[in-house]
């Protein structure tokens, strides 16, 4: 939610922040500005209701000289999108810019207290508290910028990454973060900070990631100085960045969205990398073999997450009862932290998060391991938050994913649950070798089998041309098919804005089924599996009220191929890796009805891909 940049240094300070905030627009989309200070002395605040394109706009004939800036691109929280709620936000008297990511949640009793105090505000946001706080804090007590960061931070509740530029000190940027993500890269004469590392990857390889609680004071000339909350001095740990500059660009590919679905041969194939070995035979899993005893000893798995990851999740408890004959809930992490969760020190908890920066993620895995659970990552972003908070853990080097809209990242998190099923199986013994090696040695195969269905492109697209104006879709399946169904209806809801519930398919009858004509489609997965039979009756009682059928089917499929009015066909695999061949069409379909409506599907209204907002 929301992103910032800033920039010191002597490049193209306008041109660096504004490159770096289309980069992090996956953020939100709301609003976005900048404030500038060159050597004019004047403090130059812009900004623009919309995408970071208005704010282009809108600055082309303005003066942007500058040395220092900052940027940021908003998800609103407080206050309606609008310029006037747009950050940077600045002080009464104007000599502060402040950008903010995050919410501060005691921002009414600071604002009543700061207007007693003659304060006056122009925006409803929270963040405009915090910018007055910071300048009453500095001219009350006649301190630096920095000590006044500090002590407003110290009166503030919530979760901020913030970055404040000051009109007397040109020089200087002061950043701070708690709870959402800050990252520093550091150039030669030059320094950037931004929510993720994505902003200035082509200008170094060098970052620091920002722990909670520290302030970062970043002055040109000067070494990178890192204070916690109660002044003593953080040590510095620089990371070498492993991001490339193509993974960021749509490599000929006209949205994001199409690339990442594209991608998943190739990801799918560095995710397994060294995972699966002895042609098949072994798994290997770092972050399970590091910690035997635990997988070994776990009476129960928790798998905490939110919107597509939960779908993962819940993929994963199919797969580990199956495997690891182990009990699994899967609950919203949003919902698991305000609960009253009972754990012990032989649960285990996953947290899955493609971003690893997910709040309500975070804060469950937090609650999780202070109960003493012994807590997993699963996440795609290297050095996030989640992977820093939890015990253990697996990436699912997939690359990064820009567009909203999960794709490489849900096959990739459901081929790391399989693989990390299988692993816990393999050591607790309750599966055959002959039958992980068999899953094994099709878990290999699966970069040629999606290479396969992604063949299936062109006809999901003509295909998508009949049901571009359905207004409501039901997605059913049974067994690991029916994951899929809810991720292909959400996949559908997000870019398109048409209504689609995903449902398992014998609860149909139940609801549903109510509503099945001639004017709702129904998309049915039906491999060939265990569930195959019955899923065949719930096709026939859709057929049987009018519905129209859009199948996912296992190739050969007679009886199905008879019924529905459209077969998509996905090549055979053992039943418990279907779920990520069988996600693949549902992505494509969804895709182009978007397109063919018009929508922006890199950037669909209202939503954003990393969620630091409860
Ligand atoms: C947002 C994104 C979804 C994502 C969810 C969880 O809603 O738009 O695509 O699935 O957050 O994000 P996470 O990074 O924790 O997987």
């Amino acid at each position: 939610m929301c992103g910032i940049v800033g920039y010191i240094g002597n490049g193209n300070v306008y041109d660096i922040l504004i490159k770096g905030l289309h980069r992090l627009e996956y953020r939100g989309y709301d609003s976005a500005g900048l404030a500038l200070e060159g050597e004019d002395g004047k403090l130059k605040v812009y900004k623009s209701k919309g995408k970071v394109s208005n704010l282009e706009e809108y600055c082309k004939d303005k003066s942007l000289d500058a040395k220092v800036g900052i940027a940021h691109t908003r998800w609103a929280t407080h206050g309606e999108p609008s310029d006037c709620n747009a950050h940077p936000h600045y002080s009464e008297d104007g000599k502060l810019a402040l950008v903010h990511n995050g919410t501060i949640e005691n921002y009414k009793v600071l604002k009543d207290a700061l207007m007693q105090h003659g304060c006056t505000f122009h925006s409803e946001t929270d963040t405009e508290v915090l910018v007055q706080l910071i300048e009453y804090i500095k001219v009350k007590n006649n301190c630096s910028l920095v000590d006044a960061v500090r002590e407003a931070l110290n009166q503030v509740v919530g979760a901020y990454a913030i970055a404040v530029i000051e009109k007397e000190h040109p020089d200087t940027i002061v950043a701070a973060r708690q709870s959402s993500p800050l990252v520093i890269g550091i150039g030669e004469d030059e320094t950037f900070l931004a929510s993720d590392a994505t902003p200035f990857v082509e200008y170094t390889k060098e970052a620091v990631y920002l722990n909670d609680g520290e302030i970062a004071v970043i002055k040109q000339g000067e070494p990178l100085k890192i204070l916690k909350l109660d002044n003593s001095e953080s040590k510095i740990d620089v990371k070498t960045l492993e991001l490339s500059i193509s993974q960021l660009e749509k490599g000929g590919f006209p949205h994001f969205m199409l690339k990442e679905i594209f991608e998943q041969p190739s990801t799918l194939k560095t995710c397994i990398r060294g995972r699966v070995v002895d042609d098949g035979r072994r798994i290997h899993i770092n972050g399970i073999n590091d910690h035997k005893d635990t997988f070994l000893n776990a009476k129960r798995i928790v798998i905490v997450a939110c919107g597509t990851s939960w779908h993962a999740a819940l993929l994963g408890k199919y797969l580990i009862q199956d495997m690891c004959k182990i009990p699994v809930e899967v609950e919203y992490a949003s919902e698991f932290r305000y609960s009253n969760p009972v754990l012990d020190n032989r649960d285990v908890v996953i947290a899955i998060s493609q971003s690893g920066e997910t709040a309500d993620t975070l804060a469950a895995a937090k609650i999780a391991r202070k109960m003493g659970a012994f807590v997993y990552g699963i996440s795609n972003s290297v050095g996030s938050s989640i992977p820093r908070e939890t015990d253990s853990g697996t990436y699912l080097h997939v690359g990064p994913e820009i567009g909203v809209a999960s794709t490489k990242a849900f096959t990739g998190q459901v081929m790391v649950l399989t693989l990390l099923a299988l692993g816990v199986a393999q050591l607790r013994g309750t599966m055959e070798s002959d039958q992980i090696a068999e899953i094994g040695k099709e878990i290999l195969r699966i970069p040629d089998y999606v290479e396969k269905v992604l063949k299936l492109n062109e006809k999901i697209e003509r295909l998508s041309l009949i049901y571009t104006y359905a207004r409501n879709f039901l997605y059913l399946g049974r067994g690991y098919s029916y994951p899929v169904a809810l991720e292909g209806a959400l996949k559908l809801k997000e870019i398109s804005y048409i209504h689609a519930e995903g449902y398992p398919a014998a609860e149909m009858k139940h609801g549903p089924i109510a509503l099945i004509d001639a004017e709702m489609p129904s998309v049915i997965i039906a491999p060939n599996d265990h569930l195959y039979e019955k899923i065949v009756s719930n096709v026939q009682q859709v057929k049987a009220r009018g519905g129209n059928i859009i199948a996912i089917v296992t190739e050969g499929d007679t009886v199905i191929r008879n019924i529905a009015d459209h077969v998509l066909e996905v090549p055979p695999m053992p039943e418990c890796l279907t779920p990520i061949i069988t996600s693949i069409p549902l992505q494509l379909l969804s895709y182009y009805i978007a397109i063919n409506k018009g929508k922006d599907v890199d950037m669909p209204r209202n939503l954003a891909k990393s969620v630091t907002v409860e």
